[in-house]
């Protein structure tokens, strides 16, 4: 079986040479740099399995021309699947998968913006740049005294509340399918959304985005908050109403903002777009508040979490193919 994965990385490379190398018998795979896409699709011909990541759009329109073209496999080397069209995918009869690498790295990294926005450091260090040494604005909260309520308890919001139990706060946790186990733990509670909205200091998002996920943070959902809240969102920028989001910073409605995700960030977030007109205005205008803080896109990326996206991604086609992938969408 052929297999072509897109969007390949130069950090990939290694990892993608070593997972090239232990496909079973029967199986080749090669690779290019460009995302899947309506320009290159037709040099899928002879190929029956792919491997993606987030760029490559697939489509109902895509999806009916990888139908016609054989191919029969779609591994999605990231956790995400807001990229693929799946009532298609699936009507076209071609069996799909994601990829959950290990969810530290991005817990990490939502614990870092937590410190990050509480600590005031994105203020502290822009004034440092002009020789303002100053305290005035930049008194911080501790993360031990306050209520965080962590929306979404899957591999990577349950790794953020191992996390936070390290802090001594008191976590508040929603999510529709409840684990019994973190139900159990002392320290941990299950609520439900308006209760979490309403009692928690802090709230951190780690839910896919579905249609039934989309906007989830709207300006109703941001009213239910405590005035001041502190919010992050490492997982999509789709699952926040950027619109209403502005309004709440404006009206110092959430006290605090850390996304590593934004709206629209397709074509922007992993380019280099020094020298262009960039079109996104809520972006570029959320993100001169001092007490905004926006990254692009990183928490996944780490050596850990870049070795198994690509070695788990690859290895998934055979997985499917014998019927023992765990992660089948
Ligand atoms: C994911 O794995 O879902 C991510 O957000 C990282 C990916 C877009 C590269």
């Amino acid at each position: 079986m052929k297999i072509k994965l897109y969007e390949l990385r130069p950090d990939e490379q290694a990892a993608f040479s070593r997972a090239a190398a232990a496909l079973p018998d029967g199986y080749s795979i090669d690779a290019v740099a460009e995302p899947l896409s309506a320009e290159n699709i037709d040099a899928l011909a002879g190929y029956e399995a792919i491997v993606i990541t987030n760029k490559s759009l697939l489509t109902a329109d895509i999806v009916a021309r990888l139908q016609q073209l054989g191919v029969r496999y779609v591994s999605s080397r990231c956790v995400g699947f807001n990229h693929i069209d799946l009532p298609a995918v699936k009507a076209a009869g071609i069996r799909v998968c994601n990829t959950t690498y290990p969810p530290y790295g991005v817990a990490e990294f939502a614990i870092m913006l937590m410190l990050m926005a509480l600590r005031k450091c994105k203020p502290a260090i822009w004034r440092m740049q002009v020789n303002d040494y100053s305290l005035e604005g930049l008194l911080g909260r501790e993360l031990r005294t306050m209520t965080v309520g962590v929306m979404g308890t899957g591999r990577i919001g349950r790794a953020v509340i191992d996390y936070l139990g390290g802090f001594g706060c008191k976590i508040l946790a929603y999510d529709p399918y409840p684990a019994q186990d973190l139900a159990a733990r002392e320290g941990v509670e299950y609520v439900g959304l308006d209760e979490l909205y309403r009692d928690s200091d802090l709230i951190t998002v780690h839910v896919p985005l579905m249609d039934s996920t989309r906007n989830i943070i709207d300006a109703g959902a941001i009213a239910k908050m405590k005035d001041g809240v502190v919010l992050i969102n490492v997982s999509r920028g789709e699952l926040v109403d950027t619109d209403a989001l502005i309004d709440a910073v404006e009206s110092e409605k959430v006290g605090a903002l850390a996304m590593d995700v934004f709206e629209d960030e397709g074509g922007i977030y992993h380019e280099n777009r020094m020298n262009d007109i960039i079109s996104n205005r809520k972006m570029a205008y959320l993100r001169q508040f001092p007490n905004v803080l926006l990254t692009n896109h990183i928490a996944f990326y780490t050596d850990v979490d870049v070795d198994s996206m690509v070695e788990d991604g690859i290895a998934n086609i055979p997985a499917m193919v014998e019927g023992r992938c765990t992660t089948e969408l």
